[in-house]
C-alpha cells in the first residue's frame, strides 16, 4: 500500500514571461524514490526549489502529513525535514569540510562531528581529512560531502537535483545504495534528472515534466521509449546520430589542428599532458576519450591558449600558435567549447544575445540569433533573457552556439553534451557532424564513449596524459568494450 507523505497541489511559478511551473500536482509516497524527469528547462529545478523553500510559488500548496506547509526559506523546509542537494555543490571554498558541515547542521565543529563525517565517507572508500579546505577537493568529493551534510540532519525528504548525475559510475552506484537504504525507513527521495538510463536505474515511480506541466506519471515500470515520448513528444531525434559517417570519411585533407609532443602542467605543477601528439584533418572528427583527471582538461585548455605549454607545439590551420594568446588562436580559426559553461563558457550576467555577439565579435541580427536558438533548442526562445536565469543544459547550449556564429576551421569541444538532455545532445552531435561534413575539423574531448564511437572517424584513449590507444576505421561501435577497457587500464 502506498501511503501519501507529501501532496503537491497545482503549483504555479512564473519568472517574467516564463511559466516555469504550470499547475503541477503530484504525490510523494513514503519509502519511495520518485524520479522527476524532463528535458533541459522543463521546470525540474524550479519544482525542487519550491519544495525546499528557495522560491515561494505564485499559487498552489504543499501538503505534508495531511496539513499545509508554507516555506518562505530553506530554513522552514529544513524544519519540516526537507533537504536538497544539487548539481552545483553549495559549499564555502575557504572553509574546511568540517566547518562547512558544522555550519549547515548548526553544531560546533567538534572532534565527534569530525569522526561522524569521516565514518560516513569511509563507507564510500573516500578517505579524506575533514580539516581540508573545500577548494582543494574534487567535484566527486564535494558531492559526497553534500550528501553527508544532508543526511546528518536526519531528514525525511531528500531532494537530489542532478547531484549524482555527473559522478563516475562506481561512485554513483554507491550513492544510489545510500538513497535506497535511506528511503526504507518512512522517508522519501525526489530524484531529479534528465537522463533516462539513470532514471530507470534508481526510480520506483516516474513523473515526467514538460514545459512546466506534468506530462505523464508512471506508477511503476517505464521503458525508455515511453519516457522519451513523454519528455519530448517524439523520439525522431535518435535518427540524427550516427548516420552521417559514411558520407564523410576524410580524404587526404590537410591538418587543421596539429598537436605535437605537447607537455602541459596541472594547477599543482604536476605533468598532466605528457608529450601528447594528435592531428585533426579538415572534415574529420577525432575524439579523445578518458576518465576525468587524465589530463584531458589541461589538453583542451592548452590548445585554447588558456594554459601554457611547457614544451611541444600546437598548430592551427598550419600556423604555430604555441605561444599565442587565445584571441590569436580564434583569429586563426579555432573555436574552443569549455567543459564548464558557467565559469568559462558564457558570461552569465549577460543575456543570450549579448553572449552570442561576444562570440561572433559583431552585432548579430535578431534572425541569426533566433536561428541559433532554434537549432540548439534553447529554452526559452528569448534572446534577451539573462544567461544566469537559464537551466544548466541551456547555458551549455548558449556556450556551444559559438560554433554556429563564427566560421571556424577547427572546433575543440570538451564534454559538450554532458549536461544536455537526449534530444539536445542529438542536436549538438548533429551540428558537429554537419560542421565536419562542410570541411571543418573537430576534436571532441569526452567522457562519453557512446558519442565518441557514434560520430568519430578516430577515437584516441587518453590515460595519464598520453594517448594509450588509437582506434580508427570502419565501425567504431564494435570497439566499444576495448575502448572502455583501455580507458581504465591503458
Ligand atoms: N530565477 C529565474 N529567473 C528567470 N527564469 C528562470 C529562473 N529560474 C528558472 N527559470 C526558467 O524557468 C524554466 C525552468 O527552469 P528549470 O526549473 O531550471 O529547468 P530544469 O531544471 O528542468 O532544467 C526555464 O525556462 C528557465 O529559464
Ligand atoms: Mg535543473
Amino acid at each position: 500500500m502506498n501511503r501519501t507523505f507529501i501532496r503537491v497541489v497545482d503549483l504555479y511559478k512564473r519568472f517574467g514571461d516564463v511559466v516555469a511551473l504550470d499547475g503541477v500536482t503530484l504525490d510523494i509516497f513514503f519509502n519511495e524514490i520518485l524520479v522527476v524527469l524532463g528535458e533541459n528547462g522543463s521546470g525540474k529545478s524550479t519544482l525542487a526549489k519550491v519544495l525546499y523553500g528557495v522560491y515561494v510559488p505564485d499559487r498552489g500548496k504543499i501538503i505534508v502529513d495531511g496539513s499545509e506547509a508554507r516555506f518562505s526559506s530553506p530554513f522552514d523546509a529544513k524544519k519540516k525535514g526537507f533537504v536538497m542537494i544539487s548539481q552545483r555543490p553549495q559549499l564555502i571554498d575557504d572553509l574546511s569540510i568540517l566547518e562547512n558541515i558544522a555550519l549547515f547542521i548548526g553544531e560546533p565543529p567538534s572532534g565527534t562531528l569530525a569522526k561522524r563525517i569521516e565514518d560516513f565517507l569511509k563507507r564510500f572508500d573516500i578517505g579524506i581529512d575533514v580539516h581540508k579546505k573545500v577548494f582543494s577537493i574534487s567535484y566527486t568529493e564535494k558531492q559526497f560531502i553534500e550528501l553527508a551534510k544532508a543526511l546528518l540532519i536526519n531528514p525525511r525528504l531528500l531532494i537530489v537535483d542532478e547531484a549524482a548525475t555527473y559522478l563516475p559510475q562506481d561512485l554513483k552506484t554507491k550513492f544510489f545504495e545510500i538513497l535506497r537504504r535511506f528511503v526504507s525507513d518512512n522517508r522519501a527521495v525526489i530524484y531529479i534528472t534528465h537522463k533516462i538510463p539513470e532514471a530507470l536505474e534508481i526510480g520506483n515511480r516516474f513523473v515526467v515534466l514538460r514545459r512546466g506541466k506534468v506530462a505523464r506519471v508512471f506508477n511503476g515500470a517505464a521503458n525508455p521509449s515511453e519516457l522519451r515520448h513523454a519528455m519530448f513528444g517524439t523520439e525522431e531525434y535518435l535518427k540524427l546520430v550516427s548516420r552521417q559517417l559514411l558520407q564523410r570519411l576524410s580524404k587526404d585533407s590537410k591538418n587543421v589542428l596539429s598537436v605535437d609532443k605537447l607537455v602541459v602542467l596541472d594547477d599543482y605543477g604536476k605533468t598532466a599532458v605528457d608529450g601528447l601528439s594528435i592531428d585533426v584533418r579538415a572534415g574529420e572528427i577525432v575524439s579523445i576519450v578518458g576518465v576525468a583527471g587524465n589530463g584531458e582538461k589541461e589538453l583542451g585548455e592548452a590548445i585554447a591558449g588558456l594554459r601554457k605549454a611547457s614544451s611541444g607545439s600546437v598548430k592551427i590551420d598550419g600556423f604555430d600558435v604555441t605561444k599565442s594568446p587565445p584571441s590569436e588562436r580564434t583569429r586563426k580559426g579555432l573555436v574552443y567549447i569549455p567543459e564548464d559553461p558557467f565559469k568559462e563558457g558564457t558570461a552569465v550576467t549577460l543575456s543570450i544575445i549579448e553572449n552570442m555577439r561576444m562570440y561572433a565579435r559583431e552585432r548579430l541580427s535578431q534572425d541569426v540569433v533566433l536561428d541559433a536558438i532554434k537549432k540548439l533548442g534553447i529554452v526559452p526562445e528569448n534572446p534577451a533573457i539573462q544567461v544566469s536565469k537559464l537551466s544548466g543544459g541551456n547555458v551549455q547550449k548558449v556556450s556551444i552556439s559559438r560554433l554556429l556564429l563564427t566560421m571556424p576551421k577547427v572546433v575543440v569541444a570538451h564534454n559538450p553534451t554532458r549536461m544536455l538532455d537526449e534530444r539536445s545532445r542529438a542536436l549538438v552531435l548533429d551540428i558537429l557532424q554537419r560542421f565536419s561534413l562542410s570541411g571543418g575539423g573537430v576534436l571532441l574531448i569526452t567522457e562519453d564513449v557512446d558519442e565518441a564511437v557514434q560520430i568519430s572517424d578516430k577515437v584516441a584513449v587518453m590515460v595519464d596524459g598520453r594517448i594509450a590507444k588509437l582506434f580508427e576505421g570502419g565501425n567504431l561501435e564494435s570497439f566499444r568494450s576495448e575502448i572502455e577497457k583501455a580507458m581504465v587500464h591503458g
